[in-house]
């Protein structure tokens, strides 16, 4: 490890009883990403070189998430302490930084700068702190008259004098990796929850006489613990409006912010227009010139250049350039739609190819088909993928034209050219440049109406 690295050490052993939840607190997601993937991903980005994840409740599942890191697992959660040292083994001479699995909203920028303050203050231990309007339950800094950090108090072991103070412990904390080792076992549980407190390590330092700093921060956002779903709330409302302001900052057109909802995940290009309503999850990619919505949701999708996404539901799908989607269309999972194609409302498609330049502009299932170029697809045409015991596929050869209220009972093939007529219900295949007519020929009854007495 070079001199400017250090080591990043989480600790996310914790149930997290206040989520009441099956799953493990640092497994609850902000913005589509788990609290632990966030903190991860900001230790790397501040520059760690090697990353420590101490787990325990619930820690398998845990760790099945993780992956180029260290895992310890803390058998009983006996305190942040405690946790701790059950990394001993891994921590190097080095400077070590201690994080949380829980404070999804920290900055790498914060981390660096941390780091830096550490180490031109040659600090044995830094803590970073925060000033709260509202420090309850956080432990509190306590400071001597010089300004030094003399210890932290957990909000059950303070008293009240101690209870008035804004500056909290963020439990984010830089250490010699030497002097850790050395004094991490002089912990002790002699506190109301009889837990090993890593906020007693200060006081040790302060005993043994060695330099410790607190990095006050700013932005008390970024600190914030998440113990609870109200937290997590507030957490995940602060992250999707820094999500959001860094699309409009780079071009994109957010017309209300306040009811968008980006993941981190998702990529937009300059230009793209994203109307209210709006939930955009998982790998998606919107091209330039884009509109999406207002009302719509897209998961793990591409949109294409200047394609058009209206109220409207797209999962797992790519959308060609200048497609135009609904409104009020449902693409289920794996369909490809092809440039300036159009499909519209009340359209449902899945499992599908859609050709360049074709429509299926109002009411279709197209289920399990492969749709060629500049087919014509009319009003209520159904493919009918399932015989009750399997899916088939349906295959329109390029430039078709399907009459409206049609049924193509899969498996089958339109050739290219070809006509179907309204009503037909397809049932064999229809070779090329030919005109398929299947239903009852009409009839009309000549004086009918006079002879029931019905004329009017
Ligand atoms: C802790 C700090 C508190 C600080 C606050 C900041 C202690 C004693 N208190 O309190 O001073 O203001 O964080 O958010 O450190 N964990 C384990 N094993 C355990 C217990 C906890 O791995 O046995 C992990 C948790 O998964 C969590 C982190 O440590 O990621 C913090 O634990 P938590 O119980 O949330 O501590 P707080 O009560 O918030
Ligand atoms: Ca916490």
């Amino acid at each position: 490890m070079d001199k400017a690295g250090f080591q990043g050490i989480i600790l996310a052993a914790g149930e997290g009883k206040r989520m009441f939840s099956k799953n493990p607190k640092v497994l609850h997601k902000l913005c589509g990403i788990t609290m632990i993937e966030h903190i991860m991903n900001t230790a790397k980005l501040a520059g760690a070189k090697e990353l420590i994840v101490v787990v325990g409740h619930k820690g398998e599942e845990v760790e099945r998430r993780l992956k180029d890191v260290k895992v310890s697992y803390q058998k009983e959660q006996l305190g942040t302490g405690h946790a701790l040292m059950q990394a001993l083994k891994y921590i190097k001479d080095n400077t070590v930084f201690v994080l949380c699995g829980d404070t999804p909203l920290l900055e790498a920028q914060t981390l660096r700068n941390m780091f830096e303050y550490h180490r031109t203050n040659n600090n044995h231990a830094t803590v970073l702190t925060a000033n709260l309007k509202d420090p309850y339950n956080y432990g509190r800094i306590i400071r001597n008259k010089q300004g030094q950090v003399l210890e932290i108090v957990e909000e059950r072991d303070a008293d009240t004098n101690q209870k008035e103070i804004t500056e909290i412990n963020s439990g984010i904390y830089l250490f010699e990796g030497s002097f850790l080792k050395t004094f991490l076992n002089k912990l002790d549980n002699d506190n109301d929850q009889g837990e090993y407190y890593l906020t007693d390590i200060i006081k040790i330092y302060k005993e043994n006489h060695l330099k410790i700093g607190a990095f006050l921060i700013e932005n008390s956002d970024e600190v914030m613990g998440v113990n609870n779903r109200l937290q997590l709330n507030v957490a995940e409302s602060l992250m999707r409006k820094r999500i959001n302001e860094g699309h409009m900052l780079k071009g994109v057109t957010i017309v209300d912010p306040l009811n968008t909802y980006i993941d981190l995940t998702v990529k937009l290009e300059k230009d793209t227009t994203i109307l209210p309503g709006c939930i955009i999850t998982g790998n998606t990619f919107v091209d330039e010139d884009a509109v999406i919505g207002p009302n719509s949701q897209i998961e793990g999708s591409h949109i294409g250049k200047g394609a058009v996404v209206k109220n409207s539901v797209v999962i797992d799908s790519f959308v060609g350039d200048g497609a135009s989607i609904g409104p009020f269309s449902n693409l289920r999972p794996g369909n490809v739609i092809g440039k300036s194609a159009k499909i519209g409302d009340f359209v449902e498609m899945k499992n599908s190819t859609f050709g360049d330049h074709s429509k299926a502009s109002h009411l279709t299932y197209i289920g399990d088909g492969d749709v060629g170029k500049n087919v014509n697809i009319g009003c209520g045409v159904v493919f009918v993928n399932y015989d009750g015991k399997e899916k088939h596929r349906t295959i329109v050869e390029d430039n078709c034209f399907i009459g409206c209220n049609v049924n193509l009972i899969s498996p089958v093939t339109i050739g290219k050219n070809s006509y179907i007529a309204a009503g037909t219900t397809v049932t064999k295949d229809v070779p090329e440049a030919n005109l398929a007519v299947g239903r009852a020929k009409q009839e009309n009854k000549e004086g009918w109406v006079k002879r029931k007495g019905l004329l009017k």
